[in-house]
């Protein structure tokens, strides 16, 4: 099957903070976030496997730094690794200062989607073929976070997760 590059369905949104979408403490609400990073996500595996897609799983969040009202967010997501039927999405999450126009890293999280038919049944996605480092190093470890998303899931029995086993031996 045809090889993709992360690039190649990297998917940017930004948006503003409005006050409706804030906590008491006027920073962005983890949900809505949560929210938003999943839109980005859902395009960036939809681009990768021009399929239906669906969340299978979130694998990792990360609400390093809270997001306050006003500010410019932008969620950037990119297909980091695909297996057979699903992706994982890697999103990174920026926001914007006023003056200087700088970007500082306020997020980082890991979604897991399947490409399905239209009865809702896994299919295949295309390969992916990482090109810079960073790109290489999330490959790398993706199989790593599949079979710890599975152990947790209760669908993959811990002895049977090789790459996890490896990194105690
Ligand atoms: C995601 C879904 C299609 C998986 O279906 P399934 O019957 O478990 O199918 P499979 O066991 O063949 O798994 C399909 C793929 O998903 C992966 N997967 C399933 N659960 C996973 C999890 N918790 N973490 C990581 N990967 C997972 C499997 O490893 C497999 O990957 P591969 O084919 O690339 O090796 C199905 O559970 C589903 O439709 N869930 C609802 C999705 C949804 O509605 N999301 C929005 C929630 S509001």
């Amino acid at each position: 099957m045809e090889l993709k590059t992360p690039e190649e369905s990297k998917t940017t949104l930004t948006d503003l903070v409005l006050p409706s979408e804030t906590n008491p403490l006027n920073n962005l609400f983890g949900g809505e976030l949560l929210a938003r990073m999943d839109r980005a996500a859902s395009i960036a595996a939809r681009r990768h496997s021009r399929r239906i897609v669906v969340t299978a799983s979130v694998n990792h969040v990360a609400f390093n730094k809270a997001v306050p009202l006003g500010s410019v967010v932008t969620v950037e997501a990119k297909v980091s690794r695909s297996f057979k039927t699903s992706m994982e999405i890697f999103l990174d999450v920026w926001i914007e200062d006023r003056e200087s126009g700088r970007r500082t890293k306020a997020n980082e999280a890991i979604y897991t989607f399947v490409a399905v038919d239209d009865m809702g049944n896994p299919v295949p996605v295309p390969g992916i073929d990482p090109q810079t480092k960073l790109e290489k190093d999330r490959f790398e470890a993706a199989l790593r976070r599949k079979q710890l998303s599975l152990v947790l899931a209760g669908k993959l029995k811990p002895k049977d997760a090789t790459e996890l086993k490896a990194l105690f031996e």
